[in-house]
């Protein structure tokens, strides 16, 4: 047995180990210790489930420990609770095989019934030791790990079940850095009146050059979706570790990326609940707000490129929404898109609205250069915004727009799906040559 990974020393850890035994080849052990604490109960963790159990609305709720070949994560949102054994008092310990992925989890404390129990009673913590990485403080309410893939036990035919591109790639000298950033935006109430804040992501290079003025990096804007901040990819998504390996790999030219967020962005008079924890802007405030005041701020302080075919725009679900805002209302701005889960279901069901509703043949007559962007478009075969996705194929079909895309057979709507989308998206479609071809991304 191998430990590969150890995070905590004095009040809680997760143990990744390396079995090579079934069911998966790797088991992780989370242990806590709170002498204040009678009872733990890990929330947020998935169950599992299968192809064969699985639809948008239903699957199977399998512990991990049921673990077979082919069977994914789903839903971490729905009752996935996994009580702690208490060894003795105040030491708390859990065990279960694991297949490859990027796992959140967080603990519930003294908690005699889970769905009862959340952050605002207290009861919900992160781990202490393994925090997350957050903007504003108490805006990432979960804790993450990595589970790296087996094949000997984990090979399935026909799903593509390998999330190794999230594991940390290189050494110091080929990773990126992942800074936090402030910029003034009036209106914003976080992290602070009239500032705002964001995530960049700065490519391994960027520091040592930082001499030569003459060297630009293309720039991507990178969106998180509906309840979620700037720090979500980071912490949830692993981002730097996916965009530390397509660039070293040679996948896709060192870029900048900068997460933005609508959280706390504008004051919502109208629902004071929601201004407590989140706003919710719509598409075109939140465009005309970054665009207004985030985007000059970037081309101001970081060596990015001022060219429009070396700007992207790419976001998860309601980013989404926010990528298809920025490619029919600021088309010319960017070369490339990416509708990652989502495209044009700005209603609250996240309903596909009607085709005729998409980007279409009077659109683009008025506005030519919706039909030569560098589009990817993503989707999970279980993703409520499945749908929406392929209506914008369909769309844009018509047109004759070629474009990538990714579907993603094991995919529902979260953060694995994500990184599997952002994987085919970084290596496949950003700053390839336009217009895409079938060819595009092949032989690399
Ligand atoms: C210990 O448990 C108490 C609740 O009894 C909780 O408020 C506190 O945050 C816990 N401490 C740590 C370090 O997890
Ligand atoms: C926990 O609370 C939920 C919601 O009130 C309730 O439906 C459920 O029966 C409770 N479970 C137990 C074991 O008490
Ligand atoms: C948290 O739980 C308490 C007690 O069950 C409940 O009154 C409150 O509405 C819950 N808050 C949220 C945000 O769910
Ligand atoms: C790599 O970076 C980490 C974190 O910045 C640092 O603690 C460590 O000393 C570095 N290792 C080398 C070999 O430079
Ligand atoms: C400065 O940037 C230019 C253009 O990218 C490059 O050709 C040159 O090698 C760089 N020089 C140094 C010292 O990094
Ligand atoms: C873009 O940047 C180049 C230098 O990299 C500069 O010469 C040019 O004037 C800039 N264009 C605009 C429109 O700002
Ligand atoms: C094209 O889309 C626009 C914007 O949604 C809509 O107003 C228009 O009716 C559509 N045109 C056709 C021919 O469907
Ligand atoms: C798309 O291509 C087909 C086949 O070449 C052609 O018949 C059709 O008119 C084209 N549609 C548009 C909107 O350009």
């Amino acid at each position: 047995m191998e430990i590969l990974f150890f995070i905590g020393l004095a009040s809680a850890a997760v143990t990744v180990t390396k079995t090579s035994q079934g069911p998966t080849g790797y088991e992780v052990t989370i242990s806590y210790q709170n002498a204040s604490v009678d009872s733990v109960i890990i929330s947020s963790l998935p169950h599992l489930t299968d192809q064969y159990s699985t639809s948008f609305w239903s699957y199977a709720n399998f512990d991990l420990a049921e673990y077979k070949p082919g069977d994914f994560q789903r839903d971490p949102q729905v009752g996935s609770y996994y009580p702690m054994e208490q060894t003795s008092p105040g030491e708390f310990t859990w065990t279960r095989p694991f297949p490859s992925g990027t796992y959140q989890y967080s603990f519930l404390l003294n908690c005699a019934n889970a769905s009862l129990c959340n952050t605002t009673t207290g009861q919900e913590i992160t781990d202490p030791t393994n925090p997350p990485f957050e903007t504003v403080a108490g805006s990432e309410l979960v804790s993450s790990f990595q589970v790296p893939y087996d094949p000997e036990f984990q090979y399935y035919p026909d799903l593509p079940l390998n999330q190794d591109y999230a594991l940390p790639y290189g050494n110091n000298a080929s990773k990126g850095r992942i800074e936090i950033g402030t910029y003034p935006s009036p209106g914003s109430i976080s992290p602070s009146d009239g500032i705002h804040d964001y995530v960049v992501y700065l490519p391994a290079g960027y520091d040592d050059d930082a001499s030569n003025s003459s060297t630009v990096y293309p720039l991507l804007y990178l969106s998180h979706g509906g309840n979620g901040a700037a720090a979500d990819w980071q912490n949830q998504g692993y981002i730097s570790n996916l965009l530390d390996r397509l660039i070293g790999e040679g996948h896709l030219e060192p870029t900048v990326v900068v997460m933005p967020t609508w959280y706390g962005i504008l004051p919502n008079t109208t629902n004071p609940q929601a201004l407590e924890q989140r706003n919710y802007p719509t598409p075109p405030v939140i465009a005309e707000l970054y665009s207004r005041y985030l985007f000059p701020y970037i081309e101001d302080n970081y060596r990015v490129s001022n060219e429009s075919s070396r700007r992207a725009f790419a976001g998860l679900s309601q980013g989404a929404f926010v990528t298809y805002e920025f490619y029919t209302a600021y088309t010319s701005y960017f070369g490339y898109f990416g509708f990652l889960s989502g495209a044009a279901a700005t209603n609250s069901e996240n309903e596909a609205p009607p085709l005729s509703e998409y980007v279409n043949a009077s659109m683009a007559a008025a506005n030519p250069d919706l039909l030569d962007r560098g589009i990817f478009v993503s989707y999970g075969q279980y993703d409520v915004l499945y749908t929406d996705a392929r209506r914008m194929q369909e769309a844009l079909d018509a047109l004759n727009v070629t474009y990538v895309s990714r579907f993603i057979p094991w995919g529902y709507h979260f953060w694995n799906t994500w990184q599997d989308a952002f994987w085919h998206f970084g290596r496949a479609a950003l700053w390839q040559p336009l217009p895409f071809t079938r060819y595009t991304g092949y032989g690399q």
